[in-house]
C-alpha cells in the first residue's frame, strides 16, 4: 500500500511506462529515422515492446491497480478520477500500438527483402570437376577400337598365376615371371602385371572369334622413376579369326594410330619376344610433334615407342580350348601413362598419380 493519492498513483504509473518506454519512442515516429535496423534488433525490440505492454496495462499492472482506488476518491472527483485513468491508459495503449505497428511493417519489410530473390544478380557457378587425363584418354582410344568394331572387355585386377602367366604361355621358373614380377596377396593371388590376362578370361567367356580391347589398372614392382609406377594403366587388343595375319596386326594398329594422331602417320614394326605371341614386335610411330624430323619429345628419333603385339601364340589358343589350325589371331597392348605423358609433354609420369589439384586442371 501507498499513502499517495490516488490520482498521484495514476501519475507514477504514467511516469514508470514513460520511463521504460523512452528506448522505443523513436518508433513512434517517421520510420525513416529506423529505417537501418536490422531484422534480428526489429524482432528483439518487437517482444520488448509486449512485455511492456504487459507490465504496464496488464491485470497486475501499477494502473490497473489505480482502478480499484475509486473508493478512496471523493465523490465529487470520482468522475474526473475515472477520466484520467482512462485517458492515461488510452495514450498508453496509443503510444504502444503506434510503435508496433511501426515495428510491424518495418519487419516484413525487412523479412521481405531478406528473402526475395534478385533474378538479375549473376549466379554463382559451382565448381565443377573433370575426367582424370588417363580417363579421357582412355575413353579416346575406347572410342577410336569401338568404330573398328571392338568390343570393351573389363575384367579383375586379382588374377590366379594361371590368368597371369600360365595361361600366356609363362610356365613357372620362365625368366618372364621375373621381368613382371608382381605383388601378391597373402592367400597367394597376383596383382595381374599385364592387361594380357583378359585374352583368356575374353576367350573363355565369348569363345572365337573375337575382337575386343581391354583397358585397365596393372600392377609391377617396378621402382618409381620418371617413367614408372608400380601401378599403371594399359589397354590389351586382341583380335581371333580364321585366317587372321600379321598383316591384320599391321593394318589395324596403323589405323588406330593414324586416328589417334593424324592420317600422316607412320608405323613401324621392330622384331621382339614375349612369351605369349609368336612371331613379336613392338610398334613405334611417327612423332605426332615433330612429325619424323626429331624434337624432345621423340629424343630427336623422329620415332615414339608404344607397345607391344604379335601373332597370339598357339599355346595361348590352346590353355583355352581354341585350335590353333583352325584359328589365328593378333594381340597387342600399350602404357596408357606413358601415351598420356607424351601426349601432354609430361617430363614424369608420376605427375599423374600425385593427385595436385592444379595440375589435373589444365585438363579440364
Ligand atoms: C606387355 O605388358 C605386354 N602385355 C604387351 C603385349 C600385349 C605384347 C599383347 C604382345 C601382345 P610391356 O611389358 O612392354 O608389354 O608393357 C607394355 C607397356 O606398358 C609399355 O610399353 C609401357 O608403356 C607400359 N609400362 C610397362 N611398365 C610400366 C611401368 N612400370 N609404369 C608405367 N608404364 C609401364
Amino acid at each position: 500500500m501507498t499513502d499517495q493519492s490516488p490520482q498521484a498513483q495514476v501519475e507514477s504509473a504514467r511516469k514508470a511506462f514513460e520511463q521504460e518506454f523512452e528506448r522505443f519512442s523513436h518508433f513512434t515516429g517517421d520510420p525513416s529515422t529506423f529505417a537501418t535496423i536490422d531484422l534480428e534488433t526489429a524482432v528483439g525490440a518487437e517482444r520488448a515492446l509486449a512485455e511492456l505492454r504487459t507490465r504496464h496495462l496488464g491485470k497486475k499492472s501499477a494502473l490497473a491497480a489505480t482502478k480499484k482506488l475509486i473508493g478512496r476518491v471523493a465523490p465529487e472527483e470520482r468522475a474526473g478520477f475515472g477520466q484520467l485513468v482512462q485517458a492515461t491508459e488510452g495514450k498508453l495503449v496509443e503510444l504502444l500500438d503506434q510503435a508496433e505497428q511501426n515495428l510491424k511493417t518495418h519487419i516484413e519489410a525487412a523479412r521481405t527483402a531478406r528473402e526475395s530473390i534478385d533474378v538479375t544478380m549473376p549466379g554463382r557457378r559451382p565448381r565443377s570437376g573433370h575426367r582424370h587425363p588417363i580417363t579421357l584418354l582412355r575413353e579416346r582410344l575406347e572410342d577410336v577400337f569401338v568404330a573398328l568394331g571392338y568390343a570393351i572387355e573389363d575384367d579383375r585386377e586379382i588374377e590366379t598365376d594361371f590368368y597371369n602367366f600360365d595361361a600366356l604361355n609363362i610356365p613357372e621358373n620362365h625368366p618372364a615371371r621375373a621381368w613382371q614380377d608382381t605383388f601378391y596377396t597373402t592367400q597367394g593371388f597376383a596383382l595381374r602385371s599385364q592387361t594380357s590376362t583378359v585374352q583368356i578370361h575374353a576367350m573363355q567367356r565369348r569363345g572365337v572369334p573375337v575382337r575386343m580391347i581391354a583397358p585397365g589398372r596393372v600392377f609391377r614392382r617396378d621402382t618409381p622413376d620418371p617413367t614408372h609406377n608400380p601401378m599403371f594403366f594399359q589397354v590389351e587388343g586382341l583380335c581371333v579369326d580364321r585366317g587372321i595375319t600379321m598383316a591384320h596386326l599391321k593394318g589395324t594398329v596403323a589405323e588406330f594410330l593414324r586416328r589417334m594422331f593424324g592420317a600422316d602417320t607412320v608405323t613401324r614394326f621392330r622384331p621382339s619376344y614375349f612369351p605369349f605371341t609368336e612371331p613379336s614386335a613392338e610398334f613405334d610411330f611417327s612423332c605426332f610433334k615433330c612429325k619424323g624430323s626429331g624434337c624432345r619429345i621423340c629424343k630427336n628419333s623422329g620415332w615414339i615407342e608404344l607397345g607391344g603385339s604379335g601373332m597370339v601364340h598357339p599355346n595361348v589358343l590352346r590353355a583355352v580350348g581354341v585350335d590353333p589350325q583352325e584359328f589365328s589371331g593378333f594381340a597387342f597392348g600399350l602404357g596408357i601413362d606413358r601415351m598420356c605423358a607424351l601426349m601432354y609433354e609430361l617430363d614424369d609420369i608420376r605427375l599423374l598419380f600425385e593427385n595436385d589439384v592444379r595440375f589435373l586442371e589444365k585438363f579440364g
